[in-house]
């Protein structure tokens, strides 16, 4: 691979991708908005860009073979905020990724495409769209957009709806927990399959409580090695009897099924920033 690029280069998730992609391939450009990413690792160069500029996304993805896409505004919020980021932003890197003639987009969907499922589906790669939230909307946007490319344009996208990439610190996670070392082999294994079409993989962990199925993408190779239940005594333990008629309880999408739509729902969920620093 000569060249690969990561958006949302200097957030969570992207501080864990960076080492690991910029080993398979002579280049990784790393992009984000913010100013910069740290120490860069041998082969990485950074280039800082919008997602909503289709001029700055075309500069960014010129010569790639593929685009690792994580970058977005990362919570719910007014239609408006997430306009730029997440929807333009997502059309950008699909144009810019066909005009350069890239091979495939590897994209951070959510399980917010699909939050308003309640927990007791086991539900497949294969639902219909169901979102919780104006972001899950974006990440059902971006789904379409990935299938349409794929139709129309031959270029292939593989859609990785993480449940949750963060310290396991609520009983909700231990269905949804997504480990870093889990969330680098499926990413790599996006990469390295050598045929994808127009595919969708749920990011999770082999956690007991695991409530969707990977079944229908097996041949992406993805085994996850980690499990959440190693936490569920002492997590169990500091959770109070939860309310099943509370959609933030009762649905995939956790919070965001309760939240009004618009609202940011981040800040109320604890989450660790344990970001890797370079
Ligand atoms: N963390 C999770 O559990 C989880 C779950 C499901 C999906 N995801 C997806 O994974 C991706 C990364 O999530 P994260 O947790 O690392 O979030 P994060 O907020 O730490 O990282 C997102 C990055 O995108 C960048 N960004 C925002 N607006 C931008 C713009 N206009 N132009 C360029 N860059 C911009 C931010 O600066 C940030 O560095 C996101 O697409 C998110 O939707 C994450």
């Amino acid at each position: 691979m000569k060249k690969l690029v990561l958006t949302g280069a200097a957030g969570r998730l992207g501080s864990y991708l960076r080492e690991p992609l910029s080993k398979m391939c002579d280049t990784l450009v790393s992009t984000d908005i913010a100013d910069d990413i740290g120490t860069l690792y041998q082969g990485e160069t950074y280039i800082k860009g919008d997602l909503a500029s289709l001029d700055d996304m075309m500069k960014v993805c010129e010569g790639a073979d593929m685009i690792v896409h994580f970058g977005a505004f990362v919570d719910e919020g007014p239609f408006e905020q997430l306009l730029g980021p997440n929807f333009i932003g997502a059309y950008n890197i699909w144009e810019a990724a066909h005009r350069h003639g890239a091979r495939r987009v590897v994209y951070a969907s959510s399980i917010h495409a699909v939050g308003m499922y309640p927990k007791n589906e086991f539900i497949g790669t294969d639902v219909p769209h169901r979102p919780d939230t104006f972001y899950g909307l974006a990440k059902c946007f971006a789904e379409d957009l990935g299938r349409m490319y794929w139709e129309k344009r031959g270029l292939e996208s593989v859609h990785m709806r993480i449940l949750s990439c963060a310290q396991v610190n609520n009983a909700r996670a231990l269905g949804s927990w997504l480990s870093y070392d889990d969330l680098i082999q499926l990413v790599t294994r996006c990469i390295e399959t050598p045929v994808t079409g127009f595919s969708v993989i749920y990011g999770v962990s082999d956690n007991d409580r695991v409530p969707v199925d990977n079944a229908k993408a097996s041949f992406i190779g993805y085994r996850p090695k980690d499990n959440a239940e190693e936490f569920a005594a002492q997590v169990l333990a500091e959770t109070d009897p939860l309310d099943p008629k509370d959609p933030g309880h009762m649905c995939h999408g956790g919070p965001f099924a309760a939240v009004q739509l618009g609202n940011l729902v981040m800040a109320d969920m604890n989450v660790v920033d344990d970001r890797k620093k370079t």
